[in-house]
């Protein structure tokens, strides 16, 4: 029987979506010099202790692998530890209280009905183009204080990025590797550039944005760098659009390849936030996240070495099946749902509730629009092209009955 993922295309490397787990939850790669966890307790293990497990995992990269890194790992929370990840996690914590995020929804739905009515009366629109891309991004834009209209410049660096972005490895890296990063890298330039060019105007021209509240705050006394204000930002940026384009994506693909569960959730929206919850563990966007060891520890019942790059595959352990019951149904009423794709322990993905939030407006508005949304049989979703993904790129929706 051929799985969904099959009949998707999903990325090959994507074993789990297959309805394959392996017997061993963690398991040393001899061609990438990594080491890959897919169990969920395993996972849970590493990202629950950053003290052994370290989110500074640029430090293994050999340098001729990374030759640009120190540009852009100052102020990246996403690499950093204690006690330096605090201060800064504290710092911009303050824009995602629940509050500020509640206070988003009228935007969120105001920006939503915006987009959808750019395509009411067509016969059909394409998800993605039309709302799943717009709308994270034009949200995160606003937050920042960058203009929202210069959103297919980022998708122009972004695309480019996505598609470059491979499985790599630690041991050996091939012409193909190196032109592949070589390109991301003058990709993440051109954003770095662009947001610099932002923060510069903060420092003469104050406003009411997050880049300005960046550019003025104070750590231990000491206000950011230049870079760090930057690179902050640009994690922001990123992290605050590519993911929620895919939930949006993904969650309508599942329902709308469970016939029973989608009518429920026509019928009652009180049940769309266990079916988001469910879609990101049945299709994590983010399907891996890296720690270096600190320290010689066992995991998994194998012996990793101090100084070892771990992938830890947060969408393989969501489909764990010592952890979830029947892990390859889609089943949103499930009562055991501990899935990892938005990470565990200090580095919990920060815009999760924004990502609710924006999963739970946009998706309910879509359903209330277009009664007989549903995917167009001779247009086939397509996939972005990564291993590190699990994001629908394309999907046609046809709006009338
Ligand atoms: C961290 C996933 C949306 C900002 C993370 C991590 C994951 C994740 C797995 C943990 C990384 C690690 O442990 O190394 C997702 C998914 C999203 C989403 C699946 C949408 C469905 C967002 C949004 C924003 C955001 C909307 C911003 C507005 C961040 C930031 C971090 C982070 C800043 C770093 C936190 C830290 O290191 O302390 N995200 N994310 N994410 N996410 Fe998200």
């Amino acid at each position: 029987m051929t799985t969904l993922a099959e009949n998707w295309g999903i990325h090959e490397s994507q074993f789990w979506l297959r309805g394959e787990f392996p017997a061993d939850p963690v398991r040393f790669d001899p061609e990438t010099g990594m080491w890959n966890v897919y169990g969920h307790a395993e996972a849970l293990k590493t990202l629950s202790d950053p003290k052994v497990f370290s989110s500074d995992t640029v430090r293994l990269v050999p340098p001729e692998m990374a030759p640009d890194k120190d540009l852009f790992v100052d102020g990246n929370l996403l690499q950093m530890d204690p006690p330096d990840h605090k201060k800064l996690r504290t710092l911009v914590s303050h824009a995602f209280t629940p509050k500020v995020v509640a206070d988003l929804e009228p935007r969120i739905a105001a920006l939503t009905n915006e987009l959808l009515d750019a395509v009411d009366g067509e016969e059909s629109m394409e998800l993605v183009t039309s709302l799943a891309y717009p709308l994270p991004v034009i949200v995160i834009a606003e937050l920042l204080g960058v203009p929202a209209s210069d959103r297919t410049l980022f998708k122009q660096w972004v695309d480019t990025m996505l598609n470059n972005s491979q499985q790599r490895s630690l041991i050996k890296q091939t012409e193909e590797d190196k032109k592949a990063s070589d390109e991301s890298v003058e990709q993440l330039k051109n954003l770095v550039n662009y947001l610099s060019e932002h923060v510069d105007d903060r420092r003469r021209n104050p406003r009411e944005d997050l880049l300005t509240k960046l550019v003025e705050a104070e750590v231990d006394g000491e206000k950011l760098t230049q870079n760090e204000v930057v690179n902050f930002a640009n994690v922001l940026l990123l992290a605050g659009h590519i993911t929620t384009t895919m939930l949006l994506g993904n969650t309508m693909l599942c329902l709308d390849s469970h016939p029973d569960e989608y009518r429920r959730v026509r019928e009652d929206r009180a049940l769309l936030p266990a079916t988001i919850e469910e879609s990101l563990r049945f299709l994590s966007p983010f399907a891996l996240v890296a720690r270096a060891t600190m320290t010689e520890v066992e995991l998994g019942g194998q012996a990793i070495p101090a100084d070892s790059m771990l992938a830890i595959w947060i969408a393989a352990a969501n489909r764990d099946p010592r952890t979830f019951e029947d892990p390859g149904t889609f089943d949103p009423a499930r009562t055991h749902n501990p899935h990892l794709a938005f990470g565990r322990g200090i580095h919990f993905c920060i815009g999760a509730p924004l990502a609710r939030l924006e999963g739970k407006t946009a998706l309910g508005i879509l359903l209330d629009r277009f009664p007989d949304l549903r995917t167009d049989p001779g247009v086939p979703p397509s996939f972005i092209p990564s291993p590190n993904m699990t994001g629908v790129n394309e999907l046609r929706l046809l709006l009338k009955p």
